[in-house]
């Protein structure tokens, strides 16, 4: 390079030196040179800020300078880009993010819950201070779901966004089919091997999904992030019988996060969800991640990789620093904060679509037509109905599913099922996706 194309270096500063902290100073230093060739110019880590000094981190920290308050790292003249690392939806997160961008400096943050709660908000702030607000390894990983729909897909109106966004769900769900365990046993084995958290609630109640789709949903709709308008049900209550008979239908139950268009409103919900065996999400397994992604113009896009880890993530985190390296500047929404839509949230009463019923009832006489009258009284029209087995005066399974029907309908149908003597058990009942 000549001397008068020769730019001064990107100088970073890395807050959170955990796993994605210390996985993204690995990859800067392993892919250097690499890196320096496609920004034109080296990137230089020049701080970092952590808890503990004395951790080992298993990572040369070089020259870097230590910053025990990552407020003063944010603060500090001698650096040009803030790296997020530390995580939570606020407290010392925004704190930091919201310090470096009133500092004028770019931001680049892996935290999923801080951009689901303030990521409108956050937005404007950027903006307005001229800098890139970037977190493409806040969703789904190592997958470039961001960059996809903001630039890959730009051309596109999206009608719905669909994926399987959280690997520690997906590999409960995965180990449960191929073995037959029960949910609690799978968790605690996850546990062990590393692959859940020893709080697993924001992971298996489908908290993180949920940040995670209405980061998405914000992106492909140009809509302010909602994340208070997603419906999230999680994985605890799907049991070995259900996995089972879903086989046997001919479906796979994931944990799908999906938003859609409908009317004028927005159709956000995160739920354990049947989908046919031959779909291309449904055979997306163990800890991997995908996303779905449906244009006008290109039709369907299925992006698939691993959704955690310190491999996948560096690579997303640096890939947004190449962009600001590179002097990409987009709007952090794919559209200006000011133009963000603000769409009502669908209520899941009005949500339509098939259902998955399962009952234990008594085996007697008149059960099966109580059943069928308590689904005709709620306008459920039944699809199918499976009882395998006989058992005369004891619990048996019985298994229903139903054509299109509104959410509202089913509820009144498992009511009144629910308060049949015969029904033994509450109802359980897993949605069925037509993708
Ligand atoms: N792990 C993943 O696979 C993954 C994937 C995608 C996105 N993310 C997101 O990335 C972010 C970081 O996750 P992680 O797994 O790397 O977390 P982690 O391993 O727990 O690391 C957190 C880091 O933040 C530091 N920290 C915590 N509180 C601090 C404070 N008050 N001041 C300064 N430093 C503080 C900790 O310092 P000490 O080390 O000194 O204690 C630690 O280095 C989160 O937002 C997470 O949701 C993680």
């Amino acid at each position: 390079m000549t001397a008068a194309l020769r730019i001064a270096a990107l100088r970073i500063g890395v807050a959170g030196l955990g796993t994605v902290g210390a996985g993204t100073l690995s990859l800067l230093r392993t892919n250097q040179a690499l890196i320096a060739a496609r920004c034109g110019h080296a990137l230089q880590v020049t701080a970092v800020a952590a808890r503990d000094r004395n951790k080992k981190r298993g990572v040369d920290l070089g020259a870097a300078r230590w910053f025990d308050d990552p407020l003063a790292m944010a603060a500090d003249p001698g650096i040009d880009v803030v790296l997020e690392l530390i995580g939570g939806s606020d407290g010392i997160a925004k704190a930091l993010v919201e310090t470096a961008i009133a500092q004028g400096k770019h931001v680049i943050t892996a935290n999923k819950a801080l951009i689901a709660h303030h990521g409108t908000a956050l937005a404007h702030q950027a903006e307005k201070a001229g800098v890139v607000l970037a977190f493409e390894a806040a969703v789904a990983g190592g997958i470039p779901a961001i960059k996809c729909l903001r630039e890959g897909l730009a051309a596109n109106r999206i009608a719905r966004i669909y994926g399987i966004l959280n690997g520690t769900c997906n590999y409960i769900l995965t180990t449960m089919r191929e073995s037959g365990r029960e949910f609690g046993d799978v968790l605690a084995e996850a546990q062990r091997l590393g692959y859940a958290e020893a709080d697993p609630g924001f992971d298996v109640d489908g908290i993180d999904a949920a940040h995670k789709l209405a980061i998405l949903a914000a992106l492909a709709f140009g809509s302010e992030v909602d994340f208070s308008g997603v419906y999230v049900e999680g994985i605890r209550e799907v049991s070995a019988l259900d996995i089972a008979y879903a086989d046997e239908l001919g479906y796979r139950i994931k944990l799908l996060g999906l938003a859609r268009l409908v009317g004028d409103g927005i159709e956000q919900r995160v739920h354990p969800s049947m989908v046919r065996a031959e779909a291309p999400i449904a055979n997306v397994d163990g800890v991997f991640n995908a996303v779905v992604a449906e244009g006008d113009f290109v039709d369907s896009i299925l992006t698939e990789g691993r959704g955690a880890g310190a491999g996948p993530t560096a690579s997303a985190v640096v890939a947004d620093l190449i962009d600001i390296a590179r002097g990409i500047r987009l709007p952090t929404f794919a559209v200006p904060a000011g133009r963000l839509q603000r769409l009502p949230s669908l209520q899941m009463e009005h949500h339509e679509g098939a259902y998955y019923v399962r009952l234990m009832v008594l085996d007697q006489p008149g059960v099966i037509a109580d059943v069928s009258a308590a689904l005709r009284d709620a306008r459920i029209s039944m699809e199918a109905m499976l009882q395998r087995g006989r058992a005369p005066g004891e619990a048996v399974p019985v298994v229903i599913t139903t054509h299109s029907t509104r959410e509202a309908d089913m509820t009144e149908a498992l009511r009144r099922i629910s308060a049949l003597d015969t029904v033994l058990e509450l109802p359980r009942m897993i949605r069925i996706e037509a993708l």
